[in-house]
């Protein structure tokens, strides 16, 4: 079955699917996106999802494209044409089409919207799961509003493949005070010797993470302490445990920072517990 896009108001075949090549998300990565997990053919907190959507557009100036009623019937039409059960749905939406110029449009270029649905193996999640995955470390070297989802992601782009060639996962970005802001693509957290949960105050250094905001509500009810506050390198590497969220992923286990084995290398008790507790809080729509 071929895949199916959704662009600028039609449906088409993924192959045939194309922004136009002055499309300022191609020319300046002017825009913002929102990747939604989809699971038994739902989305899991869209209406969050939307809601720090809207925030990164008006943060850009972008003007919302569409409704929220008829976005929202976009993803689940574009989640359903591709007859994904499991995986994601990704969102993009862009300054539009003009001349090259690096100062914004006229006022009423329509935004670039595009919709593309991809289904992710459950059992092969759980298995990279049940192993834990390795992290990388290196210098955070992104722009000062990384809290804006936007697709502006070179420096997280060259984060992954450094991570890759090293044989991990994901890669943590250090600030220059030795404290890891966040993943590539997710957000980073330890839980202490004293079985706290630490992770990265939401400020501008960080994307505050929807499966991080709905991990909180997990963790209060399974009576768990959370500490929201900056750790190092060497703090995690000698934490009980550590885990990345993402909605791709939800909660996955981190047992290898730097080569070196976090806890005693293998999935904690508290990142496993949390990752099969996490749908259980989260919005299904
Ligand atoms: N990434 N931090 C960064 C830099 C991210 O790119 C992401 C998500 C997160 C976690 O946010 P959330 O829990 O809302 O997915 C944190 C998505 C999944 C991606 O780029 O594919």
């Amino acid at each position: 079955m071929s895949r199916i896009a959704y662009v600028n108001g039609r449906y088409l075949p993924q192959r045939d699917a194309a922004v136009h090549v002055e499309d300022r998300g191609y020319q300046f990565a002017d825009g913002v996106y929102e990747v939604c997990e989809v699971r038994g053919g739902r989305l899991i907190d869209e209406r969050r999802h939307i809601e720090r959507l809207q925030r990164s557009l008006s943060e850009l100036r972008i003007a919302l494209p569409m409704s929220l009623a008829a976005l929202g019937i976009v993803l689940h039409e574009t989640v359903r044409r591709n007859r994904v059960r499991d995986g994601i749905v990704y969102l993009q939406i862009t300054r539009g089409v003009a001349k090259r110029d690096h100062a914004f449009p006229v006022a009423d270029t329509p935004p670039s919207v595009v919709v593309t649905a991809s289904r992710i193996d459950p059992a092969r999640t759980e298995r990279v799961a049940a192993e834990g995955i390795a992290v990388v470390t290196l210098p955070d070297n992104r722009w000062d509003r990384v809290d804006i989802k936007s697709i502006a992601l070179l420096p997280n782009v060259l984060a992954k493949q450094l991570a890759r060639e090293q044989g991990a996962r994901e890669a943590w970005f250090v600030a220059p005070d030795g404290t890891v802001t966040e993943g590539a693509s997710s957000n980073a957290w330890i839980v202490t010797t004293g079985n706290e949960v630490v992770t990265r105050k939401a400020d501008r250094s960080i994307l505050r993470g929807i499966t991080r905001t709905v991990l909180l509500d997990v963790l209060r009810a399974q009576g768990l302490i959370l500490v929201e506050r900056a750790f190092t390198v060497a703090e995690a590497i000698g934490a009980r445990e550590a885990f990345i969220t993402s909605a791709s992923q939800t909660v996955m286990p981190v047992v290898r920072i730097d080569g070196q084995p976090v806890g005693n290398g293998a999935p904690g008790l508290i990142a496993s517990a949390l990752r099969a507790d996490f749908h259980r809080h989260s919005e299904k729509s």
